[in-house]
């Protein structure tokens, strides 16, 4: 039995056989390498062939029963980004995102303002004073058999508040 010290890379005294298993070693991590990056190339192609359609929230939807809504009040609904309008003439859905960039707007004494950069707006959502350059939007609002209340902001309306009489009977979210 010969007590041989263990052979170092760059030993003269290392054979070619024995460098054989190092090479094997080496190429064997360089296709193991490529495969790793023919993968993440091939999981990013396919990624690419797959739409990227963002679930944004719906433009329809139910905001509550007639009754939820008192007479003469204006209720903001966090939710969705908007106050409905309750008075003597009917409903209406009034957008509380201010025109200019975006911000939450408030109700005020007159009307309503944004804490953001000061605009201002009427009670009817008309821009009184900017940076704003456009009104708050009022949007396409009916009423349901079952005495529901649905807005669409994808629609904007000219007519502010809607009398229920024309709200009524409108199951296909046309206005009649
Ligand atoms: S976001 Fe309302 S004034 Fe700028």
């Amino acid at each position: 039995m010969t007590d041989q010290a263990p052979k170092q890379p760059g030993d003269a005294a290392v054979t070619d056989e024995e460098k054989v298993p190092r090479r094997d070693f080496l190429s064997r991590a360089g296709g193991v390498t490529l495969a790793c990056c023919g993968l993440v190339a091939t999981a990013g192609a396919l990624r690419m062939t797959v739409p990227e359609v963002a679930d944004g929230p719906p433009s329809r939807f139910a905001v509550g029963s007639v009754a939820d809504f008192k007479m003469r009040t204006l209720t903001w609904l966090r939710e969705h980004g908007l106050f409905v309008l309750r008075n003597e003439q009917g409903f209406g859905a009034i957008s509380s995102r201010c025109t200019h960039l975006g911000c939450t707007v408030r109700r005020g004494a007159d009307g309503f303002y944004c804490p953001c950069h000061g605009a201002r707006f009427d009670a009817m959502g008309v821009v009184v004073e900017g940076p704003a350059r456009d009104d708050l939007p009022w949007y396409k609002m009916w009423l349901e058999g079952d005495g529901v209340l649905w807005v669409d902001t994808s629609v904007q309306v000219e007519g502010q508040t809607v009398p229920m009489h024309l709200l009524r009977g409108d199951a296909s979210g046309e206005q009649v």
